[in-house]
């Protein structure tokens, strides 16, 4: 990842914008939307996002054109990773058709998708007929009763695995399931959640619930350290650690010892992975972020559609990464356990 790309020779790993920490612009994860049709409450709580809630409108939103023509820039400058994520990705009718044109693309070398699958089954081999090579799935709990309040009661637990075994089918592999973790709701959960996916391929990862945005009600009480759920897995099914597949990767990973699979964590609060952040985000209204819990961003919108050319954005992104300095997890401090920032940008809104 970090060496020559082959399909835009002209970059190379050395030569990709670094930020002041040498860190590489290496991935771009791209919002399409802001709505879902969840209301998981450590994202989008119910009572607060109702039925009227204001999202963008679709003239706020960037146009399939105008995403493509931001990742292309970014490709040029040597991003070789793109995710599309939302809110609810799926949600974009439309989205097969940009999928197959990020993949033409010259320079990308991995084109992923997150959702939360309830819509993914009847699109899931367009998708990867459209050059889409995998795709992760939001999934808090195996039990249906759990899983529906954490969608919000929302979303049928069926309808989920549906779509994974439609994703399966299609080669949208290697297929991530992601699990929140958050005491006293799901926790007693996590085994069951890995025993019906031991076996199959697919790789648990367990997420440390965190304090991204500021309106889910984040509380340090909730969070349960990856150590202790590791702990858990290893006196029921013994793991080994194995190393990241790339550097940068957000999960750390593990295997069963009896050859049943992988399963990852992602431990952002009780072990932060900045060091190797190469992730930028682009909301859905085009503007520019370099941390999942940043409080303001960069809008390229405005210069797009006021006619700026595309040396002119590839040198706003390219200076927003050099100033770059995030590193937010790795210097939270313990007396933002009990006073959140309250002004950071809400998930659904940034891209997960
Ligand atoms: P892979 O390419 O499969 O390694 O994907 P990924 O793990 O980067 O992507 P995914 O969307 O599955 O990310 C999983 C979750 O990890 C995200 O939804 C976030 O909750 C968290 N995450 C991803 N990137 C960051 C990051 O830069 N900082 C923090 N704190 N959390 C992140
Ligand atoms: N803490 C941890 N993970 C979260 N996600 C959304 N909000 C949070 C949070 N507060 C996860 C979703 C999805 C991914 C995009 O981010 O479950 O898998
Ligand atoms: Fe929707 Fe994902 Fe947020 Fe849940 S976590 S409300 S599925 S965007
Ligand atoms: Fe990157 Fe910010 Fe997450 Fe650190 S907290 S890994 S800088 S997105």
């Amino acid at each position: 990842m970090t060496g020559e790309n082959p399909n835009n020779p002209e970059v190379t790993g050395s030569e990709r914008v670094r930020d002041t920490l040498g860190r590489p612009l290496q991935d771009l994860r791209i919002s399409l939307l802001d709505r879902c049709n969840f209301r998981c409450p450590y994202c989008m709580p119910e009572a607060q996002f109702t039925e009227d809630y204001q999202f963008l409108t679709k003239s706020a939103r960037l146009s399939h054109d105008e995403i493509l023509r931001i990742a292309s820039i970014a490709v040029r400058q040597g991003v070789s990773k793109l995710r599309i994520t939302g809110g609810e990705p799926l949600l974009d009718k439309k989205v097969t058709g940009l999928v197959a044109r990020l993949r033409d693309l010259p320079g990308v070398e991995d084109l992923a998708l997150t959702t939360n699958g309830v819509l993914l089954a009847p699109v899931a081999a367009g998708l990867a007929a459209a050059g889409l090579q995998r795709v992760t799935i939001s999934l808090d709990s195996v039990d249906e009763k759990i899983f529906a309040a954490m969608s919000g009661n929302r979303g049928h637990i069926n309808k989920v695995l549906e779509g994974i075994t439609a994703a399966d089918r299609a080669g949208l592999s290697p297929i991530k399931i992601n699990v929140v973790v958050q005491r006293g709701v799901n926790d007693h959960t996590l085994l069951d959640t890995l025993a019906h996916f031991r076996g199959t391929g697919h790789i648990v990862r367990f997420i440390e619930f965190m304090d991204v945005g500021s309106r889910n009600g984040w509380s340090m009480e909730q969070v349960v350290p990856s150590k202790d759920v590791l702990e858990q897995v290893n006196a029921r099914w013994p793991v080994r650690a194995v190393n990241r597949n790339y550097p940068g990767e957000v999960a750390s990973r593990y295997e069963y010892l009896d050859g049943e699979g992988e399963l990852g964590f992602i431990s952002s609060v009780t072990d932060p992975f900045c060091g190797n952040c190469s992730r930028a985000r682009l909301s859905a209204d085009g503007t520019l972020y370099t941390c999942l819990f940043a409080t303001e961003g960069t809008d390229l919108r405005g210069p797009m559609r006021a006619g700026a050319s595309d040396d002119e954005i590839a040198g706003i992104i390219n200076a927003v990464w050099l100033n770059r300095s995030d590193r937010y997890s790795e210097v939270r401090k313990p007396e933002q356990d009990e006073k959140p920032l309250l002004n950071k940008i809400e998930m659904y809104r940034m891209g997960g």
